[in-house]
């Protein structure tokens, strides 16, 4: 069984968030998504979620390429959950490119996809405005 790991905010849930779990599940069998908190949203990135950490956690667990929600609290657990979760596969967006390569140290693939474009929380919150 093949586990595939991927991190992020997944605020206002929309199409690209879709596509990126979408082809992350298809890398392998299993899905674990690491939710960054409202804390971690706020300490480390100034970023205000729209939607609490909870609400978030149940829309993305009710999408059939999640198997498993689980929270990002710092920067320094991503190396750890791939030992903890025995992780295959570690998937991003394009848009953190190179970023998390060092990952490859702990015997995980590290995989890129390109974004969908045009569409992302920051761009639906201003054209909102
Ligand atoms: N993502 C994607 N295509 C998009 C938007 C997001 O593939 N159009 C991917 C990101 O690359 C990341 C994951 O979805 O791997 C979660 O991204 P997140 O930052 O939560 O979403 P964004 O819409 O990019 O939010 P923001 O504008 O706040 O950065």
């Amino acid at each position: 069984m093949r586990r595939i790991i991927t991190y992020g905010t997944f605020d206002l849930l929309h199409y690209g968030h879709i596509n990126l779990l979408r082809r992350a599940k298809a890398l392998g069998d299993y899905l674990i998504v690491v939710l960054s908190t409202d804390e971690f949203n706020w300490n480390e990135k100034q970023k205000k979620c729209y939607f609490t950490y909870e609400q978030r956690k149940q829309l993305l667990e009710a999408i059939r390429y999640v198997d498993l929600v689980i929270p990002e609290k710092n920067w320094e657990q991503k190396r750890t959950d791939m030992h903890e979760y025995h992780i295959d596969t570690f998937v991003m967006g394009d848009d953190w490119k190179g970023k998390f390569d060092f990952l490859k140290e702990e015997g995980v693939e590290v995989v890129y996809l390109p974004r969908t474009p045009e569409i992302s929380t920051t761009q639906i919150k201003k054209d909102l405005k």
